[in-house]
C-alpha cells in the first residue's frame, strides 16, 4: 500500500459528511470506516505512514498479515522532511504505550476539526462545531515523503500483526506457517475487540447456549492447533531460510548481468536487464512468503521454465479491482495504472526453507535462459 496514494484518497476521494462527521467515499457514497494494509508476499507496508494517517482521519488499521508470519517492521521513523515531530498518544497498538512517531505528511489542507473530525479542504465541507484552540490549525506539509528511515534510538523492530488494532493471520496450509487444512487467526491487545471476535467465530455464543449476536463457525479444529504449535517453535529458523534464499536469489541475479542479445538494455518495461529483484526497504524485515520478479513476457517465460522443470506461479493474475466481485464498484481497466501494469509481468519463483543453493542456481540459469529471447523480442 502506497501511503502517497492513500493520502491522496483520502483527501480527494472522500469528505467528511457534516451530520454524522463520517468519512465518505465520494464516489461510492459509503462511509470509510478502516484502512486494510496488506502484507502482500510476507513484505511489511509502511505502517508509520498509513498508522499516521489512519489516525489523522480517525480510520482503524486492520493489518492483512496472512503472508507475514514472523515479518518485521521497524516503528517509529523520525527522519521527516522539516525534522518536527510530535508525541502522539498511542491508542490501537500493543501495550498502550505512548511512543514518538514520525509525522506523515498530508497535503495542504488537510486539518483536525473539533470532535476529532477530519476538515478536508475546501473547509466547508467541515461539520461545523465550536472551534477549540489550536484545532484548525492546518497539519503538515505540501506532500508524503517517499519513505520513512528509521534513526538510531527511537524506533524498534516490531512484528507484523502487533500494529494495528487487529491483524488476520492465515495458516492454510501453503503459507509460511501453514496447518494441515484450513486454520487462521486474530491477533489484537484490545480486550473487549478479542471477546467480540472469540464469540464471532461461535455462532456468537458469549457462554454455550447463549448467543449474544449472529455469528459463525470460526473455530480453530484442535488438530490444526496441535500442528501449529509444533510447527511455531520452527518458524523463525524457516524464515531465516526463506530470507537466505532470498539473498541468493539476488546475489544470482545480479552476477548474472545484462541479458544477452539485448546489448545491455533492459527489456522492454522493466528497470533491469536481470529480472528487478523484489523491493526490501531496510526498514523492513520480509519473510518472503512469495518470491516474485517481474518479466516481460510471462506466458513464454513459464513455458519455458516448465520445459526446465521448474515450477512457477502467479501471485496474482487480476488486481483486485479487476474482480468479478468487485464489478458493482464501478472500477474499470485504467482505475489502477500500476497494477494493471505489473499484474501480467509478476511471476513466482520457488520458494520455501528447503530450497538450496544447487537448486537456486539452477532456477536462476532456467530463468536467464527463459529471459533471452524473450528480452530480444522486446528489443
Ligand atoms: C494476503 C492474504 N489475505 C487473506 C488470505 C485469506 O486467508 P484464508 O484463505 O486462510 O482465509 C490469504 C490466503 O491466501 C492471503 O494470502
Amino acid at each position: 500500500m502506497d501511503p502517497r496514494k492513500l493520502a491522496e484518497y483520502l483527501e480527494s476521494g472522500c469528505r467528511v459528511d457534516a451530520a454524522s462527521g463520517d468519512l465518505i467515499d465520494r464516489k461510492l457514497g459509503l462511509p470509510v470506516k478502516a484502512i486494510v494494509p496488506v502484507h502482500l508476499y510476507g513484505q511489511p507496508a509502511d505502517m508509520d505512514s498509513i498508522l499516521a494517517l489512519a489516525d489523522r482521519y480517525r480510520l482503524q488499521v486492520i493489518e492483512d498479515a496472512c503472508q507475514a508470519h514472523g515479518a518485521e517492521y521497524h516503528q517509529g521513523q523520525t527522519n521527516l522532511p522539516h525534522g518536527a515531530e510530535y508525541h502522539q498518544g498511542q491508542t490501537n497498538l500493543p501495550h498502550g504505550a505512548e511512543y514518538l512517531r514520525g509525522q506523515t505528511n498530508l497535503s495542504q489542507g488537510a486539518a483536525v476539526a473539533p470532535r476529532g473530525q477530519i476538515c478536508l479542504s475546501p473547509p466547508a465541507t467541515a461539520p461545523e462545531a465550536p472551534a477549540e484552540s489550536g484545532a484548525d490549525t492546518p497539519v503538515g506539509g505540501p506532500a508524503l515523503p517517499p519513505v520513512h528511515r528509521p534513526k538510531a534510538g527511537q524506533a524498534a523492530w516490531r512484528k507484523a500483526g502487533s500494529l494495528g488494532r487487529a491483524a488476520a493471520f492465515s495458516f492454510y496450509p501453503g503459507k509460511n506457517l501453514g496447518a494441515c487444512g484450513e486454520a487462521g487467526a486474530v491477533t489484537t491487545n484490545d480486550p473487549e475487540l478479542a471477546r467480540k471476535i472469540r464469540m464471532l467465530r461461535d455462532h456468537g455464543q458469549s457462554r454455550k447456549y447463549y448467543h449474544d449476536m449472529e455469528g459463525y463457525n470460526g473455530r480453530l479444529d484442535a488438530i490444526q492447533a496441535g500442528i501449529l504449535s509444533v510447527k511455531l517453535k520452527h518458524l523463525p529458523e524457516w524464515n531465516r531460510q526463506r530470507r537466505e534464499a532470498a539473498a541468493r536469489y539476488r546475489e544470482l541475479f545480479r552476477g548474472a548481468g545484462p541479458l544477452a542479445g539485448n546489448g545491455g538494455a533492459p527489456p522492454a518495461g522493466l528497470p533491469l536487464a536481470a529480472p528487478a529483484p523484489p523491493y526490501e526497504p531496510e526498514w523492513t524485515k520480509p519473510i518472503y512468503h512469495v518470491y516474485a520478479i517481474r518479466v516481460p513476457d510471462r506466458d513464454r517465460f513459464m513455458q519455458s521454465m516448465a520445459e526446465a522443470g521448474i515450477a512457477t506461479a502467479i501471485h496474482y493474475p487480476v488486481p483486485l479491482h479487476l474482480q468479478k466481485a468487485y464489478e458493482r464498484l464501478g472500477y474499470g481497466p485504467g482505475s489502477f495504472p500500476v497494477a494493471e501494469r505489473v499484474a501480467p509481468q509478476i511471476v513466482s519463483l520457488p520458494m520455501f526453507p528447503q530450497l538450496t543453493a544447487a537448486q537456486q542456481a539452477q532456477v536462476v540459469a532456467a530463468a536467464l535462459a527463459a529471459l533471452r529471447p524473450s528480452a530480444a523480442a522486446h528489443a
